[in-house]
């Protein structure tokens, strides 16, 4: 069943979280941050354009009892408020669904297929203060359209002992992401999830924020915040239970660091 809420004043702040790899975290910030928001009280929608469903999944949301999903929205004429649910944490979700792999071969034959998603959004926007967009691996039209639909995007990295290629996946996110795409993407932020233990480095997380900072000031982007994620077990426990750590363990380190992340959206859009 659809969810009610209210219109208001002011258009939604959007953010897209992306990496062109999986496994680095954009859902779980996404889901995390999108808690943190509405326990700080801002009404929020997670729009999961990802067909593997995991930020519907990590809010609670039983795919299999679905009425419809961002594929009918797309597809089959289906109003985006008619597939907003209202989750346990009281963040709003527009459902993805695996229908959603076919997504790609459809979207191409359609006009203007890179801001599909914007147009929708368009018709909800006043009733949130902040939309984020979970979006998939790989440099798709989904990934594509949750950046042209985003204000901003956020960019969570894994800081492996392969530091030189995280290098060389911002430049590719972030130098170049506009021109080889076509589309404006507004970097706010970077996470840097720590490495769990061990490796080449006595300190690797430490080390590769440093050299991300550097980064940063060669290609003179200094307004991009570097936040630290700490590698936590309680992420997984939040997750196996379908609630963001918000509202399953908020005085962990690692709900303080979201928490942190969230206050940092907030404070930017003041
Ligand atoms: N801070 C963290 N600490 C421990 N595990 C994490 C953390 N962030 C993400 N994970 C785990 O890493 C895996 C990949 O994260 P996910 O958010 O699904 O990445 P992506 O959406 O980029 O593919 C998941 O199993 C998730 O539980
Ligand atoms: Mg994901």
């Amino acid at each position: 069943m659809a969810a009610q809420f209210n219109k208001k004043e002011r258009s939604a702040k959007s953010i897209a979280f992306v990496h062109h790899k999986g496994g680095t975290g954009k859902t779980t910030t996404c889901i995390n941050v999108a808690g943190w928001l509405s326990k700080l009280r801002k009404r929020v929608l997670v729009v999961d354009m990802d067909p593997q469903g995991n930020a519907t999944a990590g809010l609670g949301i039983d795919k299999a009892s679905l009425d419809g999903s961002l594929y009918d929205v797309f597809f089959n004429g289906v109003a985006i408020g008619d597939i907003i649910l209202e989750t346990e944490s009281g963040v709003y979700l527009a459902p993805s669904s695996l229908e959603l792999l076919a997504a790609e071969t459809h979207l191409v034959d359609q006009a203007n297929c890179t801001n599909i998603l914007w147009k929708h959004l368009k018709n909800v926007e006043s009733y949130f203060d902040y939309i984020l967009v979970d979006v998939p691996p790989g440099s798709t039209l989904l990934m594509i359209n949750g950046i042209v639909a985003s204000d901003n995007i956020i960019i969570p990295l894994d800081s492996g002992v392969f530091s030189f290629e995280t290098m060389e996946t911002l430049k590719t996110l972030i130098v170049d992401l506009n021109e080889a795409l076509g589309v404006e993407a507004n970097v706010m932020m970077l996470l840097l999830r720590e490495y769990p233990g061990g490796g080449l480095f006595s300190n690797p997380t430490r080390r590769i924020k440093g050299m991300l900072a550097k980064f940063l000031e060669d290609n003179d982007i200094p307004e991009v915040e570097i936040v630290k994620i700490p590698f936590s077990k309680k992420i997984f426990e939040a997750q196996m239970r379908g609630v963001p750590i918000s509202h399953f363990a908020p005085r962990s380190k690692i709900g303080k660091a979201y928490r942190k992340v969230a206050r940092e959206i907030i404070k930017s859009d003041q």
